[in-house]
């Protein structure tokens, strides 16, 4: 079967004041992909992700879902299409139990679909809770549903996090360092839960720590200072002469190997 393109930018640029955080960046992803974005501090990989979500416009370039140009959509029509994110730092509310950030983003984006309507259908409710906990099962945590969100370790936020996204049943999941700030068993974890979800959709992830990923994904992006400067294969970009002078120093053991 041809590949179909996903999500598609074109020479998409943010400038804030005179900075370039992201640089004429031409990316496409097919469905079904696993694309990793790597690179050094303000590099311009969140910022990157904002264009893509939406949260705000680019300065130059538009940018894709299915060849329909989205370059203005707002956040909320973008979940709605299938674009779903999470954050570099966890985000979710402490004061609710777990299963109930899961429901909440859910009413959030049903009242945005339906105007202002507050009540749904009980039907729909049955339907938004079987979602919700489904997702939580996905990410292992389903058993943690009524706990205060504030008990949960930092790891098990970051699977909520998660499981918040997934219940959204996106097309295309973003996720913005996901193992930040994680141990080491936790990132084990929560790796091997996103490379079984991985089969199910299109992932586009960053990550600072190009060894974590390179089994995970099958195509890396670099980006530097705004720009991509390298894309492929992943044990390819590890060889890019670029690639290793801009990494030089900051991560041990990328070894070229190809
Ligand atoms: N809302 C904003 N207003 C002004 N400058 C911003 C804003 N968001 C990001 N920047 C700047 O844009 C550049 C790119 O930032 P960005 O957060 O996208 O980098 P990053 O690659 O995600 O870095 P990190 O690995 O540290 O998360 C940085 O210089 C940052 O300070
Ligand atoms: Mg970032």
């Amino acid at each position: 079967m041809a590949e179909r393109t996903l999500i598609e930018t074109k020479g998409v640029s943010k400038r804030f004041g005179s900075l370039t955080a992201v640089d004429n960046v031409t990316f496409r992803i097919d469905e079904g992909e696993a694309v990793g974005i790597i690179g050094p501090n303000g590099a311009g990989k969140t910022t990157f992700f904002n264009l893509l979500t939406g949260l705000f416009p680019p300065t130059e370039g538009r940018i894709y879902l299915s060849g329909k140009e989205i370059t203005k959509a707002p956040p909320y029509k973008r979940v709605m299409m299938g674009i779903v994110r999470t954050f570099q730092l966890v985000s979710v509310f402490d004061s609710l139990k777990a299963i109930d950030n899961l429901v909440l983003s859910h009413v959030k984006f049903s009242r945005q679909r339906s105007g202002m309507r507050f009540f749904l259908s009980s039907y729909r409710q049955q339907e938004i809770l079987a979602s919700c906990t489904e997702a939580l099962r996905t990410m292992g945590i389903a058993n943690k549903a009524e706990t205060m969100t504030s008990e949960l370790s930092y790891g098990d936020k970051r699977k909520l996090e998660i499981a918040i996204a997934l219940s959204l049943r996106p097309k295309l999941l973003l996720l913005d360092e996901p193992f930040a700030g994680l141990s080491d068993g936790e990132i084990a974890e929560v790796l091997d839960l996103i490379n079984r979800v991985k089969e199910t959709l299109t992932l586009i992830i960053i990550e600072h720590k190009i060894s974590r990923i390179v089994d995970l994904v099958g195509r890396l992006s670099v980006m530097h200072e705004g720009r991509l400067i390298a894309e492929g294969k992943p044990k390819e970009v590890l060889c890019d002469a670029l690639v290793r002078e801009v990494y030089w120093g900051k991560e041990e053991g990328l070894v070229c190997s190809v």
